[in-house]
């Protein structure tokens, strides 16, 4: 059957969707009150590349999601920008803000677009990141107070992500350096900061529930999977250590409510390696294994997978301090060394384009974590340096359109075997700004030229929609 009739076959209810975040596309971030991110001083002081104008979303997210309708998508991703909200984090709620939300959540509710819409997207507010960010307890009660003022506020909104990716922050903070505060092979904070999200999460979740409202809730991870390049046991037991420090770690938390002996001795090994250590409050666990039962819905990120042989030297810092390449040969002590597999192809940013992996992680994580329920493919897409040829050419991203087509004709293989995937995002609905590539990786459906602001179609848009409109 061609991927079109199985589309065909979906659910009604099927979301097509793309993905954003507040400070990838909205731009605009001095106006209307908005407080600093922990982002403002350091990209001015690194003087690469600025957050603005981005995709200047604030001022053109009707035309975004008018283009979205067109192009055959029910849903879009957006996130909230905590410092839209509270300048500092906490304190009084600043209006402006507030009310610009309201405006883009009643464009899309108007367009038949829904609003996903995640609490955090990698953007602190400064105040409380120079605090210490996740790993400063009281910044948890902030950010409470704020999902609180958020559910109360945004009653349009049905469907919540707490936090987005928290192994890409912790990852990038405290191992690659590449997330200020740049810190290297800071062990001890990448993983308090995994456990303090998670409580994070935890404490949101049981307050949603508490209020009882009528939307779903859950949060996202980014999962990748981990092969030995070649099946030793030695290789073997790196993948697994891997495994457990990228995705199990939080996958148990959030979804057993506990971390589980298995876990533990991997994670234990690690820490010992590196000299590392966690600590766990009373009470903590109490938190997550409330909230690991009432998550509505999962969403997961997929790019890609790693292949890694065991590792016998001293830690080594691959990572040129561009992002452009290396950082999938970065590793730290423990983990193994990630090597390139001959037979996998990569995008230009040296990334594995390796779609079994999703369906092998769509499997496993159904297996092993009966709590998760509906699950949401929340990003999943192809960076490229998309050409742009002139105001009447359709820009061609085949290579998009074919990596799209691969991982979604995954998807429904899992689904076809029983795993409950409920939608899937495009990473990313228009071409934005990239965290540690500015604006030279793309990544949208729809080109950006950042310069005029102008949107373009590429040939991955006019695919979407054909895909999208053989539901209807
Ligand atoms: C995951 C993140 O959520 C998003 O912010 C980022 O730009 C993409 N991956 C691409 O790296």
């Amino acid at each position: 059957m061609t991927l079109l009739n199985r589309v065909r076959a979906l659910p009604k209810g099927f979301v097509w969707g793309g993905a954003t975040a507040a400070y990838q596309v909205e731009g605009s971030t001095k106006v209307d009150g908005k407080g600093k991110t922990m982002w403002d001083d350091y990209l001015k002081k690194q003087g690469r590349f600025a957050p603005d104008p981005a995709s200047d979303f604030y001022n053109r997210y009707s035309e975004d999601i008018h283009l979205s309708k067109e192009y055959g998508l029910n849903a879009i991703r957006v996130s909230i920008a905590w410092t839209r909200i509270f300048p500092k984090g906490y304190g009084k709620p600043n209006q402006e803000g507030v009310a610009y939300y309201h405006r883009l959540f009643k464009e899309c509710l108007d367009n038949g677009v829904e609003p996903y819409v995640s609490l955090h997207h990698f953007d602190s507010p400064a105040t409380l990141f120079e605090d210490g960010d996740w790993l400063n307890r009281k910044n948890i009660d902030y950010f409470v107070d704020y999902a609180r003022f958020c559910f109360k506020e945004f009653t349009e909104v049905t469907n919540w992500f707490t936090i987005n990716e928290l192994i890409s922050l912790a990852y990038s903070q405290y191992i690659q350096g590449n997330f200020p505060p740049n810190h290297h092979f800071d062990v001890t904070s990448a993983i308090q900061a995994q456990h303090n999200e998670l409580l994070a999460h935890a404490r949101v979740v049981n307050l949603y529930k508490s209020l009882n409202l009528k939307g779903r809730i859950g949060l996202i991870h980014v999962l990748e999977n981990v092969y030995p390049i070649v099946a030793t046991p030695e290789n073997q037991h790196a993948a697994d250590l891997q495994y457990a420090f990228m995705n199990q770690f939080l996958l148990d938390g959030t979804f057993k409510g506990e971390y589980t002996p298995e876990t533990m001795t991997l994670i234990n090994e690690l820490l010992d390696i590196n000299n590392a250590k966690l600590e766990i409050q009373d009470g903590d666990l109490d938190e997550l294994k409330k909230a690991s039962t009432q998550n509505d819905f999962f969403g997961l990120n997929y790019y890609q997978s790693k292949f890694v042989k065991t590792y016998h030297g001293e830690s080594e810092n691959h990572f040129n301090g561009t992002g452009e390449k290396g950082t999938s040969s970065f590793k730290f002590k423990g983990v193994g060394e990630t090597v390139k597999n001959p037979d996998v192809p990569t995008t230009d940013w040296d990334w594995n384009i390796y779609p079994e992996g999703l369906y092998d992680i769509l499997k496993r994580i159904t297996k092993e974590y009966p709590n998760i329920k509906t699950i949401y493919i929340t990003e999943n897409g192809l960076g490229y340096k998309d050409k742009f040829v002139n105001e009447n050419t359709v820009i061609d991203d085949s290579p998009r359109i074919d990596y799209i087509e691969q991982h979604i004709e995954k998807i429904l293989q899992a689904r076809s075997e029983g795993v409950d995937v409920q939608g899937y995002f495009v990473w990313s609905l228009q071409d934005q700004f990239s965290w540690a590539n500015g604006y030279n990786k793309r990544y949208g459906l729809f080109y950006v030229d950042f310069e005029t602001q102008k949107r373009y179609i590429k040939k991955s848009a006019q695919w979407f929609k054909e895909l999208a409109d053989t539901m209807k």
